[in-house]
């Protein structure tokens, strides 16, 4: 029998040390490195923080697979057993050049399944966190079901790009969804994004392109408070690939498909 007590308690242990460590690099000096293209950015904390917790998840955790944006885990086939998907700073644009709005992304799945989900904003000390069927939590306060927001009174993060000429989506679907909500957003952080759709800071969160470390955690997150995320056909996320993702207040991802997007 899996001891997810035990998981829970080594994950949220590591969360924060990993980013009392990042805390501390402020003082540094970063080596920022480009990887496909020269906005794609990665620095040594990047990396350090990912072999962090693949060292000590591989000590305590011999047979769980790993993860990681950065490479040093594993290259993951299938979601067979008990898989830790990790993005050591999701939002690392931001952590270059504003030291703050970005975030430690954890989550471990079972058989594709999410169990746990952490999100740390490592600058504010927030550690949101989820076991599945438990809640979701901010710190020690249990974050409340979303309740219904009229589209007109919604707020959406969205980045810019994607209601410009892009290759992913016909920017002719998404203006009049822009136009019909309250306000957009955007933070820069995938993982950020999610905890605010969770939070209800902001009702939906829209991107065309996302890898498993950017949404594994939010998945489990956004689950616990009554949350949907699906793909832009309206599929559920693969772990294997990258997506494009809707993550919305129930209610809110229903007018997004039924109104504007039209794929469901
Ligand atoms: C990125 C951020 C960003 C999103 C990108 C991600 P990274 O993650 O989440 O907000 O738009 O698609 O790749 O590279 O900073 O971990
Ligand atoms: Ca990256
Ligand atoms: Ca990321
Ligand atoms: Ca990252």
């Amino acid at each position: 029998m899996t001891n997810w007590d035990e998981i829970d308690r080594y994950a949220k242990q590591w969360i924060k040390e990993a980013g009392e460590r990042i805390r501390n690099s402020f003082k540094m000096e970063l080596i920022i490195e480009t990887k496909s293209n020269p906005d794609d950015l990665v620095t040594n904390i990047d990396k350090e923080t990912e072999q962090f917790f693949i060292e000590n998840i591989a000590k305590t955790f011999p047979g769980h697979q790993i993860l990681g944006e950065e490479g040093f885990g594993d290259s993951i086939q299938s979601m067979k057993g008990i898989t830790w998907i990790i993005d050591p700073i999701d939002g690392t644009m931001n952590f270059i050049h504003q030291q703050r709005n970005f975030a430690i992304s954890v989550a471990v799945y079972e058989e594709g399944v999410g169990q746990i989900g952490l999100i740390y904003d490592v600058v504010h000390d927030e550690l949101y966190h989820a076991r599945k069927g438990q809640g979701a939590y901010l710190n020690s306060t249990e974050i409340k079901p979303l309740e219904e927001v009229p589209l007109e009174r919604a707020i959406i993060a969205i980045n810019a790009t994607w209601i410009t000429e892009n290759k992913r989506i016909d920017p002719k679907l998404l203006i009049p969804l822009v136009n019909a909500v309250r306000g957009t957003r955007s933070y820069g952080s995938a993982a950020l994004e999610m905890a605010y759709v969770v939070t209800g800071r902001v009702d939906a969160y829209i991107t065309m392109r996302l890898s498993p470390w950017d949404f594994a955690a939010g998945i489990v997150l956004i689950n616990e408070v009554g949350g949907v995320i699906t793909t832009l056909e309206g599929e559920p996320l693969n772990f294997l690939t990258e997506n494009s993702v809707v993550v919305a207040n129930a209610n809110i991802h229903n007018e997004i498909f039924t109104k504007f997007i039209k794929r469901k």
